[in-house]
């Protein structure tokens, strides 16, 4: 239901002067609950002729939203209100999609209704079975899980109607539990082992690992330990306000496309390594330094503006002192290696050798540079068996509901248009076309 009040001008405004014509502009702030005022620059154009100039939307507030808040300085981030770290530790990833997609905390019925009508979506027509037959074995599976999700809203035409509540809500609930199924099915089809269905008793992380690691021919016990740290890992990366991936579904969805549609245009966006590809770049990174001694040759090379080389797994657009999901993910990480009896793991070994070398230079020091959440991500993972080509395709399941939530906001905004930024035209001016017969 949309209860959304209109944002609140402040007596505060901003005077632009046009040095030229000496003309002047009140500009009305807007305040929200938290973060920093934003300048609203809605009529701008309508009422002075001029565009704003912003590549990378480093001074952008795109959209108004109730789901999740950052402030990149103290390395705070909260779902509806709530911080990660506590949710990290006393909640569970049903509750986390839950509290994203309704706005607080479910009750117990609440949740157990949630639960069940989640698992309750979780196979896939079988008739996509064929459709992943399609893909050559060794595609990479960020290609498979585009064209898959994409292809959803062909299997389920029934919720696609944008502008029926129950339609986007069939759609939501369709797209978080499917996607653990797409994921597992697309590293089954790599390894040419039987896709395996879902299980309906499990726990949604629980039945995700099973799905990737069972096999019809023997039973398959989830070990706690990685459930819950797969879990952990899930409420983590559920959302992350407006991010590239969740700023391209929000952009997608804007001209009324259909979920399925948005989400797989999410996960195109999201595959690139400065965004959630950078955990499978980690791991490559890590790879390829190999070892410790060779750490300081690549830290040259980050620093090096002629070398596009730059430590993956490091900085970030909005936090500036820590990641806090990094800290959550650092423990985690010891957690699963003990757990596997993993003692001398040689990759761990570099990153946390890489760490601490990177943290003590001036350069990453001064540009506040500091590992984030796939420093981390990609090392777990590893220790778990998944494949490193797959780390990515972790990222867009845990995000999925990040997406929709912020999708479903978008939709039921009353003042939400279609997104079409303008630009700063530098190529030629208007040409004399010659005929070919005429050119040389
Ligand atoms: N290694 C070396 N130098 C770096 C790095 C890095 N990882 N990240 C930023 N810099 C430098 C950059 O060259 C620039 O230097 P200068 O001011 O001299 O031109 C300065 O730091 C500021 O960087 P920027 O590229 O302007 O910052 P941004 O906010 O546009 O980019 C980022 C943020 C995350 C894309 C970038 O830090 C990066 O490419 N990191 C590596 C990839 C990565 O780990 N991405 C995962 C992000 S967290 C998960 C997610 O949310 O998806």
């Amino acid at each position: 239901m949309n209860n959304k009040k209109p944002p609140k001008a402040t007596s505060n405004t901003f005077t632009l002067t046009n040095n030229k014509t000496g003309e002047s502009y009140e500009l009305p702030v807007l305040s929200g609950t938290m973060g920093p005022d934003v300048i609203d620059v809605r009529r701008l154009y309508a009422d002075t002729g001029h565009f704003t100039y912003d590549p990378g939307y480093t001074s952008t507030g795109s959209c108004e939203s109730k789901i999740t808040f950052i402030d990149g300085e103290k390395g705070i981030l909260l779902y509806r209100g709530y911080p990660i770290d506590v949710l990290a530790e006393q909640s569970d990833f049903m509750e986390v999609c839950n509290l994203l997609l309704y706005g607080d905390l479910p009750s117990q019925s609440q949740k157990k209704k949630f639960e069940r009508d989640i698992t309750y979506h979780t196979m896939l027509h079988e008739q996509l079975n064929y459709f992943f037959r399609g893909f050559r074995r060794d595609s990479h599976p960020m290609a498979v899980m585009v064209g898959v999700v994409g292809a959803l809203s062909a299997f389920y035409h029934d919720s696609t109607d944008i502008t029926d509540p129950y339609h986007r809500m069939v759609a939501s609930y369709r797209l978080i539990a499917k996607m653990p199924t797409i994921a597992a099915m697309a590293y089954k089809y790599t390894i040419g082992q039987p896709f395996v269905y879902p299980r309906n008793d499990l726990k949604f992380s629980e039945n995700f690992l099973y799905m990737m690691f069972g096999t019809p021919c023997e039973e398959f016990k989830v070990n706690p330990v990685l459930a819950k740290a797969m879990d952990r890992i899930l409420i983590l990366h559920a959302d992350h306000e407006q991010n590239a991936s969740t700023s391209t579904v929000r952009l997608a969805g804007s001209s009324g496309a259909n979920p399925f549609a948005c989400i797989a245009a999410g996960i195109a966006s999201l595959w690139g390594p400065a965004h959630g590809g950078a955990n499978e770049a980690v791991l490559n990174m890590l790879t390829e330094i190999g070892d410790a001694k060779n750490i300081p040759e690549f830290i040259k090379r980050a620093k090096d503006k002629d070398d596009p080389f730059r430590l993956m797994g490091f900085g970030h657009r909005v936090y500036k002192n820590f990641d806090p999901r990094a800290r959550v993910l650092e423990k985690t990480c010891h957690e699963v290696l003990d757990e596997l009896g993993i003692e001398d793991e040689p990759l761990l070994d570099i990153a946390v050798e890489l760490e601490r070398i990177a943290l003590e230079d001036d350069y990453f020091v001064s540009k506040k540079l500091y590992p984030n959440v796939d420093f981390y991500s990609g090392i777990i993972f590893k220790a778990m068996g998944i494949p490193t080509s797959l780390f990515t395709v972790l990222f867009a399941v845990a995000r999925t509901v990040g997406w929709v939530a912020q999708w479903n906001e978008m939709i039921e905004d009353p003042t939400q248009k279609i997104g079409r930024p303008r630009q700063l035209f530098m190529g030629d001016k208007e040409k004399k076309y010659i005929p070919l017969h005429k050119r040389k």
